[in-house]
């Protein structure tokens, strides 16, 4: 049995960090654009730099909530793969071993020219400026809006030999990630996780689970365990 869960910024929210649309269009203060997106990063990379920074220390200072830990005890009984949305490192530190990171991880940067250098900075601060070995400087570890997500082609793979695809916390607004449910082979069971979704998404073997993935998801891992037999 193969399950596959597809996380996004709701999954972290009772952890503490804000997810994108709920806060109105802005992120912390910032114009999404500003501070996530090649043209933003050209315009004034200083900006951009301190505002991961931020990020960065406040991801240091949450802790993985109780969805992120059923997820590691959804793992301890099925074959699971998690494909996040998430730059946080909260899957990891629940215990989850199996993740890929559609777009980019907070602690760690890379070289603005060799995108395959990629550094662990960990919950640290970086300066614009500051150079990799080979003296390219650095950028945050990031997909921006308008880049290439080069993990989606080992993603929708995935998603089509998934026998129970979980999707929580995402508003499902952001391709190529929000297509990846309809890569869903016909006999996958689908769960979406979400308190705030109203409109049902016409898709076959749905079921709308609307509450929040730290009171939803132990409850659905409960229940996976027990039909497992
Ligand atoms: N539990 C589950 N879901 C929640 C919770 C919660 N506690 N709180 C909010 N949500 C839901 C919201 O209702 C919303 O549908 O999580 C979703 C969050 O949606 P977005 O903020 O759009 O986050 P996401 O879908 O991950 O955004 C996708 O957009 O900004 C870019 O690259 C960034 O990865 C991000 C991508």
């Amino acid at each position: 049995m193969n399950v596959v869960v597809l996380s996004g910024a709701g999954m972290s929210a009772e952890s503490g960090i804000k997810t994108f649309r709920d806060a109105g269009g802005l992120w912390e203060g910032h114009n999404v654009m500003d501070v996530a997106s090649p043209e933003g990063w050209a315009r004034n990379p200083e900006l951009v730099t301190e505002f991961y920074n931020q990020r960065r220390v406040q991801l240091g200072e949450v802790q993985p909530n109780a969805g992120h830990l059923a997820l590691k005890d959804l793992e301890e009984n099925f074959h699971t793969v998690i494909i996040t949305q998430n730059v946080d490192d909260l899957h990891e530190r629940a215990g989850s071993s199996n993740i890929i990171h559609l777009h980019g991880e907070l602690i760690k940067v890379r070289s603005t020219e060799f995108e395959h250098d990629i550094f662990e900075l960990g919950y640290q601060s970086m300066a614009y400026g500051d150079k990799c070995p080979k003296g390219t400087i650095l950028r945050p570890h990031i997909v921006w809006f308008g880049e290439e997500v080069p993990l989606i082609e080992t993603a929708i793979k995935l998603v089509e030999k998934a026998d129970i695809l979980i999707i929580v916390g995402t508003s499902l607004e952001v391709y190529p990630a929000a297509g990846l449910l309809y890569h869903a082979p016909r006999h996958c069971r689908i769960y979406l996780v979400d308190p705030n979704r109203h409109e049902d998404i016409s898709i076959r073997n749905l079921e709308l689970i609307r509450d929040t993935a730290a009171r939803a998801l132990p409850e659905l891992v409960r229940k996976l365990k027990m039909n497992k037999g």
